[in-house]
């Protein structure tokens, strides 16, 4: 049954050789260039670091107030009644913390934790393997679940509902249908676009979890206690410069904290403040809003070559050059949340705030749309 079934690579959630992972680790930039303030996970050493920054427990998980008292909640009832959580589904844009809380999930509930994503697995066989092998109650969380084939998809709805995999044995008139039993388990699966799941899938999950961009003061919070943890010294100035040019996400602010360390280690005495958090992020062109040269000519392009908009992203992401899907899931999210482009129904607009930071002059008709 579990022939060609190999272990390992259902397994691989993290690899970066996934490259299908469209959270902006790939096709960011058709320049290959890696944005530093890119909320994607970027190629080197930074798997390590990230893991251990990452909060183990909900009470050091900041930020999320509403994700967090929703899944509190749950937590504290499913325990008390003994019984596997419900199935969670995470989403939101890169970086923000859907992996991080998937670990906590497993680490509150004081059970085995197994981690796959929706293109590592190919063939029903993993699946299978992966469901028929679960412990009682583990979490089993499943990346970019958005990825996942339809077929397997499938075959995921009744092991979810019922706890229960059908799979047919032999071929032809000999071939038979049996059903296996699976242990009850909490589903985590995560996405950054909600929007590509089918409502069947959809309906499969009892606690569904937003998250959302960080406000400046969480960020400073993020970046003290990493900070903490790597053994930086910083002072409360120098975190919050390092908050705000962050994006509303705790990946980039804790990359950011990582080059700024070493800028300080180099050019001062090792300690973090504001000016030498903007001295170093200057450096690193990343501006006080935290864009960098993409962003800023992605509105350019829109303002320039398109008037202000509205412009379809096809054009838009033909005109720079860009994958479509890096475009809506990585750099759009953030821009939309501070109001700087709109998503109208025939198109992305810059707005105001846009020429404003740019500092081009709007034209009377797009008042309109300011
Ligand atoms: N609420 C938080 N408090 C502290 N640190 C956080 C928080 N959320 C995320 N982080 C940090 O940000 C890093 C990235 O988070 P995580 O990998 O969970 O994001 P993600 O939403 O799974 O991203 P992706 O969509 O790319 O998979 C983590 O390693 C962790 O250090
Ligand atoms: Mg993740």
């Amino acid at each position: 049954m579990a022939s060609g079934f190999n272990p390992n690579s259902p397994f691989a959630g993290k690899k970066k050789s996934l490259d299908l992972n469209g959270n902006g680790s790939s096709g960011i930039s058709s320049q290959g260039a890696e944005r530093l303030v890119s909320a994607g996970r970027l190629d080197g050493d930074e798997d390590a670091v990230e893991l251990k920054l990452r909060p183990k427990r909900l009470a050091e998980f900041i930020g999320q107030s509403k994700a967090k008292e929703q899944l509190a909640i749950a937590l504290a009832a499913a325990k008390a009644r003994g019984e596997a959580l419900d199935h969670v589904l995470l989403f939101g844009p890169p970086g923000l913390g859907k992996t991080t809380l998937a670990t906590i999930i497993a680490n509150e509930l004081d059970v085995a934790y197994q981690q796959t994503s929706g293109p590592a697995l190919q063939i029903q066989g993993d699946l299978t393997a992966i469901l028929t092998n679960l412990r009682e109650k583990q979490v089993l969380f499943l990346d970019e679940i958005h990825r996942l084939q339809p077929v397997l998809e499938e075959k995921l709805y009744t092991a979810l509902e019922d706890y229960q995999m059908d799979i047919i044995i032999g071929q032809g008139p000999s071939a038979r249908t049996h059903t296996l039993e699976i242990r009850p388990f909490t589903f985590v699966a995560a996405t950054t676009r909600p929007g590509l799941l089918s409502s069947p899938l959809r309906s499969r999950f009892g606690i569904l979890l937003r998250l959302e961009f960080y406000t400046d003061d969480e960020l400073r919070f993020i970046v003290e206690r990493s900070a903490e943890v790597l053994g930086v010294p910083i002072d409360s100035d120098g975190a919050a410069e390092i908050a705000v040019r962050s994006r509303g996400t705790p990946r980039i602010a804790n990359r950011l904290l990582r080059r700024v360390r070493d800028y300080a280690e180099i050019r001062s005495d090792g300690k973090i403040d504001r000016a030498t958090a903007m001295a170093a992020l200057d450096m690193l062109e990343v501006d006080s809003h935290g864009f960098d040269e993409l962003d800023r000519r992605l509105l350019r392009t829109i303002i320039e070559k398109y008037d202000g908009g509205p412009v379809g992203l096809n054009t838009l992401a033909a005109a720079l050059a860009e994958e479509q899907d890096a475009l809506e899931e990585v750099y759009e999210p953030f821009l939309i949340q501070i109001g700087f482009l709109d998503r109208t129904p025939r198109g992305r607009v810059a707005t105001r705030l846009a020429y404003e930071h740019l500092g081009l002059e709007m034209p009377r008709k797009n008042t309109l749309f300011g």
